[in-house]
């Protein structure tokens, strides 16, 4: 259960590649507040569903692996994979997947872990649904072909001859079925603040980001 300690949350969503991440670690570290990258959960089902042997698409394989998570089941390195990340877009679309996971995320939103007063939140829909009492919510976008590029540029690593090309596929069919989905779809929320990071800098992305969040806090 969730229990209702103060906490000051930040709520970031936005698509696959938009500079989200890089955001709330960077808000989350000048703040001193916990960091959730919710998207970790999705693919350790995804991840832990094909360790077993089955197949993303078996619903029930893939619930009863998301009622028994756990971060400690798996490392960093093994869900950041092509194949893991389609995986993770299969299981996220379904609703007992996401209600499953939904405690954990309030809880740690709530509840950050000792020493922190605030937590900042990434991924699809924490502003719409995980923790609609945020006190600022975050939009970040940017064009398929500018994410498809930075995306790119750290799978080669892992996926060599993988090409742009073939990233921008996959990156627009996660998007349609990220945004697609009846459960939870990815979509700001009304009262967001949008930032579009095709043509900034991280650290102007940031700067505009910090400015709005104090802001808030001052009213707040
Ligand atoms: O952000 P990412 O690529 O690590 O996310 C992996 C998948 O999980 C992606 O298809 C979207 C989904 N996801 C979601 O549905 N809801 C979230 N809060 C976070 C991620």
């Amino acid at each position: 259960m969730t229990s209702e300690k103060s906490s000051i949350i930040i709520a970031i969503d936005g698509p696959a590649a938009s500079g989200k991440g890089t955001l709330a670690k960077r808000l989350a570290n000048f703040y001193g507040f916990a960091h959730l990258d919710t998207g970790i959960l999705y693919r350790g089902v995804g991840y832990l569903v094909l360790a077993k042997g089955k197949e993303p698409r078996d619903e029930a394989a893939a619930a009863e692996v998301a009622r028994n998570f756990s971060l400690e089941q798996f490392h960093e390195a093994d869900i950041r994979t092509a194949e893991v990340a389609r995986a993770a877009s299969l299981v996220a679309a379904m609703p007992e997947v996401r209600a499953a996971l939904l405690d954990f995320q309030r809880h740690f939103a709530h509840n950050p872990p000792a020493g922190f007063t605030g937590a900042v939140l990434d991924g699809r829909d924490i502003g719409t649904i995980v923790c609609p009492e945020a006190l600022i919510k975050f939009y970040i976008t940017a064009s398929p072909e500018v994410r498809a590029e930075r995306r790119w540029l750290e799978l080669r690593l892992s996926s060599p001859g993988i090409s742009v090309e073939q990233v921008l596929d996959d990156l627009k069919r996660r998007d349609a079925r990220d945004s697609g989905r009846d459960a939870a779809p990815l979509r700001p929320a009304p009262e967001a603040e949008l930032i579009d990071t095709s043509h900034l800098t991280a650290d102007e992305v940031f700067a505009r980001a910090q400015r709005l969040v104090d802001n808030r806090l001052k009213a707040a």
